[in-house]
């Protein structure tokens, strides 16, 4: 397998992107870059701004965004203006206001550059909603992990109570499908299955049997050379 490859997962919130696309950089020893954490990370920067969440509220969508990805010890660090956020990005107040943001042309031009850059000599496993269509889309390989609404809640409903969140299913199911919503009919970079990528249904597969079929994929279309 070659070194410098790109490898591209997008798909709806909760469909298992981080988890698999964390063990499959693992697995190949590449980067894993979680592009949804760099949304977040503007969210989460806006908001402590004190940007109420409108988005015509946002008096300049252009201004400075101090976010970043730090890659330490093969851990991967969200930074905010020098302030580590890797963990208070990680509620559901923060992902729909990451999805909102993510509309504003602005900011996803602010983001690319700062997306292709982590990924400029490959290696790279790179998760997202637009990684095969507008970031990445000379990737050698792409997929698209999708689930079930419901199985994708289910997950999400479990990850968060195991967190000790205390939290509703109803609420989670519905946040999920708006952030679908959201994310599939913005006009700029929509979540779409990108030209040319290998589409998983996750919903009635394990973690281990979806990353066993990527390295298959993966090794069809780039064997040992
Ligand atoms: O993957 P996530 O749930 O952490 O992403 C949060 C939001 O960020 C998601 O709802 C839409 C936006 N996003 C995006 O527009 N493009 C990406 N490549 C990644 C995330």
């Amino acid at each position: 397998m070659k070194k410098g490859m790109v490898i591209t997962i997008d798909g709806p919130a909760g469909a298992g992107k981080s988890t698999v696309s964390k063990l499959l950089a693992s697995r190949l020893s590449f980067v894993c870059l979680d592009t949804g954490a760099l949304y977040r990370a503007a969210a989460y920067q806006l908001k402590r701004e004190g940007w109420n969440g409108a988005i015509e509220d946002i008096a300049d969508p252009g201004r400075a965004l101090k976010v970043s990805l730090k890659h330490d010890e093969g851990r991967v660090r969200v930074m905010v203006d020098g302030e580590e956020v890797s963990e208070k990005i990680r509620t559901e107040e923060i992902g729909l206001l990451a999805s909102r943001i993510s509309a504003v042309p602005k900011i996803r031009e602010k983001l690319l550059p700062v997306q292709r850059e982590m990924a400029e000599f490959g290696g790279v496993v790179a998760e997202g909603r637009d990684m095969g269509t507008v970031v990445f889309p000379d990737a050698d390989v792409k997929f698209f992990l999708d689930a079930s609404a419901e199985e994708r809640a289910k997950r999400r409903y479990m990850e968060m109570t195991a967190k000790g969140e205390q939290v509703n299913r109803t609420d989670i199911k519905n946040d999920l499908l708006l952030r679908d919503r959201q994310d599939r009919e913005r006009p700029i970079a929509p979540l779409v299955i990108p030209a040319g990528a290998v589409v998983v249904d996750s919903s009635n597969l394990s973690i281990p049997q979806v990353i066993d079929f990527m390295i298959s994929v993966i090794e069809r279309a780039c064997p040992l050379r």
